[in-house]
């Protein structure tokens, strides 16, 4: 069986600590953010707004040094959207090194835009 290859790969830094010194949810947010236009792109060479991010629930902290691995996966193509899952694991530094744990999932909804921001077909034999 292949290998899943992640949308983004981060080790995190003690930047993005929170004052407990995990990981500050926001960050590994803005990286569901930014995987899920990564995955976006391969239905077509728009600029993406982010519309929604749905039912974020973190079950595992993620520490300093930890890599964390974003997967992606298209679920939905619309006219002017994409939906995409987003899997978040982090692969455990220090103690349990090497371990891989799931941290959350996301699914995020995008839409491609033109210049103005108006909503553009993704597809150009969308109607
Ligand atoms: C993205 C944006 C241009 C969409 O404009 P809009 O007028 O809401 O567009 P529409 O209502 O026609 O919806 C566009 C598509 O998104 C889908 N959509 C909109 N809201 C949705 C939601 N909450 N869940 C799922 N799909 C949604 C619609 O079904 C439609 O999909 P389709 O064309 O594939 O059928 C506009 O909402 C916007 O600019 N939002 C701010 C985005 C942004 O700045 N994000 C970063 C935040 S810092």
């Amino acid at each position: 069986m292949s290998e899943r290859v992640p949308a983004i790969k981060v080790l995190l830094l003690p930047k993005d600590t929170n004052p407990m010194g995990t990981i500050f949810g926001g960050v590994i947010l803005s990286h569901i953010d930014l995987a899920s236009a990564v995955e976006a792109r391969k239905c077509g060479a728009h600029r993406y707004l982010t519309r929604a991010m749905r039912e974020v629930e973190f079950h595992e902290p993620v520490f300093l040094g930890d890599v964390v691995n974003f997967f992606t996966e298209t679920v939905r193509i619309g006219k002017t959207s994409v939906v995409v899952r987003v899997s978040v694991e982090a692969e455990r530094w220090g103690a349990g090194h090497g371990e891989r744990v799931k941290v959350t999932e996301a699914e995020v909804v995008l839409v491609a835009v033109d210049e103005d921001g108006q909503p553009v077909p993704i597809r150009s034999d969308s109607h």
